[in-house]
């Protein structure tokens, strides 16, 4: 496995490479969920690149920013037994050496959701995400789908902007709880962690979203937002307070909606 920090490097590998490259891009703290989307691309591709960014612009909250889980050793140690082929380490100077004054910006759907309450984050997701598939030019790149308002933005920016690489969605994989798999999760501590296991639940069997949020208040958890986008229930909670409040977010179908055993089947 290559492991490479400066970008450069890799533009002059790249142009040697051939066969089909997939990519994960990452914040690392890797976690099955990513390790999911790493298995899809070493089965769809020849090679697979995994980049881990923490990406600053996309963090509205520095404290969130700050206490970001940081795991490089155990996160090369994941992606080599994996199968990755190379991992990029970029750093804000190499992805933002023009100080983020280019900017990717979606003025609809970015502004709901997530966007209502994390203001520039999606400007700063799909900037660095057309950075990195400017860098990497995968034939594939994967996303999974607990961030399904990102997966949305991601592959209707790429259509848009005639970008060639094909924008994979990866279904989301649960604790056995039924706790959608997330690095945001480690910083849970005991009681919000016991308390988390029970959002997608609450989330996937209220009868409508008003009765969703009413559902997981009554839980004791603070709602940002519930609501259905197409097909699906969109919901995100803050638990725990002040400094360790940790946010999470998480959907599910909702025609049909979710069943008890649909649950347990789907975080085996
Ligand atoms: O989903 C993530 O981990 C990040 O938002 C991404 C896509 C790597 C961009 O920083």
């Amino acid at each position: 496995m290559n492991v490479l920090r400066c970008m450069a490097q890799w533009r002059e590998l790249r142009t040697s490479l051939t066969g089909r490259i997939g990519f994960v891009p990452t914040m690392g703290a890797l976690h099955q969920g990513h390790l999911s989307l790493l298995q899809a691309s070493t089965a769809d591709n020849d090679l697979t690149v995994l980049s881990i960014y923490v990406n600053a612009t996309q963090f509205n909250d520095p404290n969130d920013f700050a206490k970001y889980p940081n795991a490089l050793e155990d996160d090369l140690a994941l992606a080599e037994a994996a199968g990755v082929d190379v991992v990029l380490l970029p750093d804000y100077e190499q992805m933002y050496a023009d100080g983020f004054r280019y900017r990717v910006t979606e003025n609809e759907f970015s502004n709901q959701l997530c966007g209502t309450d994390r203001p520039g984050h999606f400007t700063g997701v799909l900037t660095v995400v057309m950075k990195l598939l400017n860098l990497v030019r995968a034939d594939r790149a994967y996303f999974g789908l607990k961030d399904y308002q990102q997966y949305t933005l991601i592959r209707d920016m790429c259509a848009t902007f005639f970008m060639p690489t094909e924008i994979v969605g990866c279904n989301i994989v649960r604790e056995a709880d039924g706790l959608a798999m997330s690095s945001r999760n480690r910083l849970l501590g005991p009681e919000s962690r016991q308390l988390a296991g029970r959002f997608n639940r609450l989330l996937a069997q209220a009868a409508s979203d008003e009765q969703a949020c009413l559902s997981l208040q009554a839980a004791g958890m603070q709602v940002a937002y519930v609501k259905s986008v197409g097909q699906r229930r969109c919901g995100a909670v803050v638990l725990g307070e002040g400094a360790d409040a940790v946010r999470l977010i998480d959907n599910v179908p909702v025609d049909p909606p979710l069943q008890e055993s649909d649950i347990q089947e789907a975080s085996a």
